[in-house]
């Protein structure tokens, strides 16, 4: 049986990771590790067991991990690509220095780690469209040179002391219960809400400006998947392409209206979102993740769409 120990479980991927978690591993053997003023509440709290894990306060952490026997981290704290570029310190302090922590972790107690990378570890020199998962990893993020470094690190453990590590290049993701804070993609999010409010939905990201974009329950499943994965198929480990749909703003915009006719959008492009935005890929070949852990996505945007209106509606 696993011992699960998830580090921002009450962020974006973490709130609906540990839920997902707890109902494939049983409740007790995933803990719900938070930081001060983003305390875990309702089902996330009563579920099962939750303590505060700061991914910079290494003891702290090794004791959770001793106390749970754990022997799987989801090192899910990170911040977004906008609000990592105005506090470039505080990223790296959470990114890097926190990734150090886990990885010793890790490497004292036997643990596996899933770390994740981003679309953002690509740059302007990348090949935009199809990007191999083996190329060119210039970003001109902050966001993005702390993935590269996530993603070099990591392999680093593996090959020098054994440490399970692996990771997926996360797209753009969309989910209808935690809203993402202060990433570029958050526009394809938003604009739901704003459908779904009635609003008219101001885009900050210019018309034809393609990303790679995935609904949150194959993000989850990925995770789940590639940490259940075969290691004697894993000819990579951090991280692998993967992919599910690639939009610009009039085509999501176009989705959502199908449903919504009166839905209205127009454009006032933020100049930071922007310019990470044109830096990155169009679209990701996720070729080696389908033929080495069989990674295949369900969702596309026209049945994403059909249920982020639905589920939205009916909450909000
Ligand atoms: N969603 C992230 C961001 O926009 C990219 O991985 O920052």
């Amino acid at each position: 049986m696993k011992n699960i120990l998830v580090i921002g479980a009450t962020g974006q991927i973490g709130s609906e990771l540990t839920m997902k978690l707890r109902s494939i591993y049983g409740n007790d053997h995933v803990v719900a590790g938070y930081i001060h003023g983003a305390e875990p509440k309702g089902e996330l709290l009563e579920s099962g067991p939750a303590e505060v894990c700061d991914v910079t306060d290494r003891p702290a952490i090794d004791a959770v991990v001793k106390k749970y026997n754990i022997d799987t981290i989801y090192n899910l704290a990170a911040l977004l690509s906008v609000v990592a570029e105005n506090k470039p310190i505080l990223a790296w302090k959470i990114g890097i220095d926190g990734l150090w922590n886990i990885l010793e972790i890790a490497r004292e107690n036997h643990c596996a780690v899933f770390t994740p990378s981003s679309i953002g570890s690509f740059g302007p020199e990348t090949p935009r469209d199809k990007t191999p998962q083996d190329t060119v990893q210039r970003p001109r993020t902050i966001y993005g040179v702390s993935k590269v470094t996530t993603e070099l690190l990591s392999d680093w453990y593996y090959n020098k002391y054994g440490v399970d590590t692996r990771s997926v290049r996360f797209p753009g993701l969309i989910s209808n219960v935690t809203p993402p804070g202060g990433g570029t993609t958050d526009y394809a999010v938003d604009i739901y809400y704003a459908a779904v409010k009635g609003q008219e939905f101001i885009c900050p990201i210019a018309e034809g400006t393609y990303m790679d974009m995935m609904y949150m329950p194959d993000a989850l499943n990925a995770c789940v998947q590639l940490m259940e994965a075969d290691p004697t198929r894993l000819a990579h480990r951090n991280g692998f392409n993967i992919a599910s749909m690639s939009f610009e703003p009039g085509e999501i915009f176009r989705a959502i209206q199908k449903y919504k006719p009166d839905f209205k959008m127009h454009y006032q492009v933020d100049a930071l979102k922007q310019s990470i935005a044109s830096s990155w890929p169009n679209s990701l070949d996720d070729t080696a993740a389908r033929y080495e852990w069989d990674w295949q996505p369900t969702y596309d945007l026209d049945s994403m769409t059909v249920d982020m209106l639905e589920k939205l509606a009916a909450r909000l």
